[in-house]
């Protein structure tokens, strides 16, 4: 597999990133991210069910994409707040929304512990990060506890595990797949997201499956990093050099001849935080 000029890190990493020594590599692969999943964000937003004057929480906002874009839903008078564990992620999404004023605003903290009173945002917004968070169940009880009664909180995640590629190896991709689910985090965070909406007491719980369809080995490359993923199977003992090296060739041969297939399932779950009931008489 010939090495992508642009990616060479690990995905796992965006659990911390402040503690690598340069994070450009990260900045590029959510720009290529961003732009092939922009047109299934914006199908999202509408989900937080907005409107002009709110304060919405966007979990994990990376450089800031989905919070600029939220803008329109909650302007003149409402603000997003962006908030990442990482510092130059900060400084990024700052830098790229300059012209959007006090409208959003940027700060660096923690999912599992957010620096926000009891029901501050009218509805939260978290996108490809709890499969990085090490407590996921708690990063949502935090998103739950900062929402006002009534908001809702509208999460998207992939399952790493449900990655279908078709190749003539089973045995190697099985174990690339697993390897690479096991390099994030939390990867089972995509099928855990019902009931941890759900334990939370969040009601009208809705889970909609994206499937990511890929015809491209090229692209599935950069988005899931698979050469990278295969070469730490071989150092895991799961296959070997000779596995890995011929089950490349074999999907390079699919991509020449048009026929290389891969897909990930990702989910998109939204619930609304119970209002409170008010005491009969
Ligand atoms: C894959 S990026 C997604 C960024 C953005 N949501 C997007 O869709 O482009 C994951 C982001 O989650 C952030 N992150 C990871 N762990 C976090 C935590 N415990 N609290 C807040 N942010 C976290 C990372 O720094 C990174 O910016």
């Amino acid at each position: 597999m010939r090495k992508s000029p642009r990616y060479s890190f690990d995905p796992g990493s965006f659990s911390d990133l402040d503690a690598l020594s340069e994070a450009s590599q990260y900045v590029s692969y959510l720009e290529h991210t961003a732009s092939r999943l922009r047109d299934l964000s914006r199908a999202r937003y509408e989900l937080l069910n907005l409107s002009p004057g709110d304060q919405v929480l966007d979990l994990g906002c990376g450089l800031g994409e989905d919070s600029r874009e939220l803008v329109s839903f909650v302007a003149p008078r409402g603000k997003v707040i962006g908030v990442d564990s990482s510092a130059a992620m900060i400084r990024q999404a700052r830098q790229r929304s300059r012209k959007f004023g006090r409208a959003v605003r940027f700060v660096v903290g923690d999912a599992h512990g957010l620096q926000f009173p009891d029901a501050t945002f009218a509805a939260c917004w978290s996108e490809r990060v709890l499969q990085h968070v090490a407590d996921p169940a708690l990063a949502i009880r935090e998103m739950v506890r900062v929402t006002k009664p009534g908001g809702r909180i509208v999460l998207f995640e992939p399952d790493h595990s449900t990655l279908a590629i078709d190749a003539a190896d089973r045995t190697t991709t099985r174990s690339i797949v697993l390897t690479l689910a096991d390099s994030i985090r939390s990867s089972w965070i995509g099928r855990a997201l019902f009931g941890l909406l759900k334990a939370n007491s969040l009601h009208d719980v809705t889970i909609i499956p994206t499937p990511l369809v890929s015809y491209s080995l090229t692209n599935t490359n950069k988005l899931l990093r698979l050469d990278a993923t295969a070469k730490a199977a071989v150092r895991r003992g799961l296959i070997s050099a000779e596995d890995s090296r011929q089950w490349f060739a074999d999907l390079r041969r699919r991509q020449a001849e048009g026929r290389f297939f891969g897909c990930l399932l990702c989910f998109t779950a939204v619930g609304v935080k119970t209002s409170k009931v008010r005491p009969t008489r």
